[in-house]
């Protein structure tokens, strides 16, 4: 079935129209809309077999980012997150992209790594040698403590070792062996660890050393996609600004982000913006996708921007970005928690490379709606309207009268909480 992301005045449905629409437009099954209609969002029976000690559950707002082409595919993106702006802006900028073609996108094998950290071995060198001449062997253990990884496609592709510390005059030194696994779709987390277990009594009887840790690497940097975007500056005319003026405007930032570490974390923080929201609404893992991105940001040795911008010899804006996605789309919270489902029936990815493919665009996407902003008219006009929402539901607005007060708090331009209390005071008499 093709689907359009582009669901004009998406924004000025109300909440049930947008549910409405939604469940036509994905012909969702009666479990899902009922998911969507209840707002049964996760039973506390659920919540206390997922984690410790519940005494509850903690909601975000789930939206829906439009207008985004990927590799001529229409996806409709859901985003847990509580930012304003954030979807608005996405969506605005996937409009724009859309309108140059699309983005495009790419993704390395699903290669995800496992360490054994090795120390005290009476030799390294020759503990190292002892576990490489024993790869193949190592390699088909890892696989036989898991095979049920092995009959899906997947499995222990490759091992290596390193010597680290080599001098041991600040850490100790040792050695550490990288098991290199194909996790299919799933993140890999309980697959790697089960793997790197059963593997540590082996490399200790080759190594002759002592193992500690045996576990995943959030660095996951084989495991990694790429999305990318051309766009003609003449999309990003405004108002105030000539699309010539907002494209260099933006390579600017991006050259501050790259240059300046205090400046590269909040224009990753950006990005996150946009990554974070769709990592959490599928049930993933989001503190190992943050974790792996930032140091991924900094492996040349300086924490860097994420993106890169350029512009072409055509004169058109080129944006990249390239990040390790280490998730799944089974296993985890990706299937227990039950809004998942009505997630993965509207974003309709069929591999978990698919799903990193979409992540990253988001955060392409995202990190040009800030870094377009900021360049020209700033991110306070847009943002403030948005926010000013928040503050009139904080102040204890309900229904019609959070569009009435927040548009007053706008036109005084004072969005506080104190001044909605006191202008809804007022409506009230
Ligand atoms: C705010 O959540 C994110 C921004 O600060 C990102 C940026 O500065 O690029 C607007």
């Amino acid at each position: 079935m093709d689907i359009s992301s582009r669901i004009p005045g998406f924004y000025k449905m109300t909440v049930e129209e947008r549910k409405e629409h939604i469940s036509t437009l994905f012909q969702l099954d009666d479990v899902a809309k009922s998911q969507l209609n209840d707002m049964v969002n996760l039973p506390e029976n659920i919540a206390d077999k997922m984690i410790e000690n519940v005494i509850g559950t903690f909601s975000l707002p789930l939206g829906l980012g439009l207008n985004f082409l990927i590799d001529g595919k229409d996806y409709v993106i859901p985003m847990a997150v509580e930012e304003p702006s954030i979807i608005a802006s996405a969506s605005y900028i996937a409009k724009i992209v859309r309108e140059a073609g699309g983005f495009k996108t790419e993704a390395t094998d699903r290669i995800m790594i496992g360490q054994i950290q090795v120390v005290g071995c009476p030799d390294f060198e020759k503990a190292k040698q002892a576990v490489l001449d024993q790869k193949e062997m190592l390699i088909k253990a890892a696989n036989d403590a898991y095979p049920s990884l092995v009959a899906r496609g997947g499995g222990a592709v490759d091992l290596d070792v390193r010597i680290i510390n080599e001098d041991g005059s600040k850490y100790t030194k040792m050695l550490v062996v990288h098991i290199y696994v194909n996790t299919c779709d799933a993140m890999g987390a309980n697959i790697i660890n089960t793997m790197a277990e059963s593997l540590a009594p082996v490399v200790e009887h080759l190594t002759e050393g002592k193992v500690y840790l045996r576990i995943l690497s959030n660095f996951a940097d084989q495991c990694l996609a790429k999305a990318t975007c051309v766009i003609p500056p003449h999309l990003l005319e405004t108002d105030s600004f000539t699309g010539e003026e907002v494209r260099d405007g933006v390579v600017l930032a991006y050259e501050f982000a790259a240059s300046d570490p205090y400046r590269a974390v909040t224009h990753n923080k950006g990005i996150m913006n946009g990554i974070d929201p769709v990592v959490i609404a599928t049930g993933n893992d989001w503190r190992a996708i943050e974790a792996g991105a930032h140091a991924y940001a900094a492996r040349d040795g300086q924490y860097s921007s994420m993106t890169k911008w350029s512009v072409d010899e055509k004169g058109n804006l080129v944006g990249e970005l390239e990040l390790p996605m280490s998730l799944g789309i089974v296993g985890g919270a990706s299937r227990v928690h039950p809004m998942a489902q009505v997630v993965y029936d509207i974003l309709r990815v069929e591999s978990a490379e698919e799903l990193a493919r979409i992540i990253v665009t988001v955060g392409l996407a995202q990190n040009l709606g800030a870094i377009k902003a900021l360049a020209t008219d700033g991110i306070q006009k847009g943002h403030m309207r948005l926010h000013s929402r928040s503050v009139a539901v904080a102040a204890g607005a309900t229904g019609e009268l959070v569009d009435v007060i927040a548009e007053k708090l706008v036109e005084a331009k004072e969005i506080r909480v104190g001044y909605a209390e006191q202008l809804l005071e007022e409506y009230k008499k």
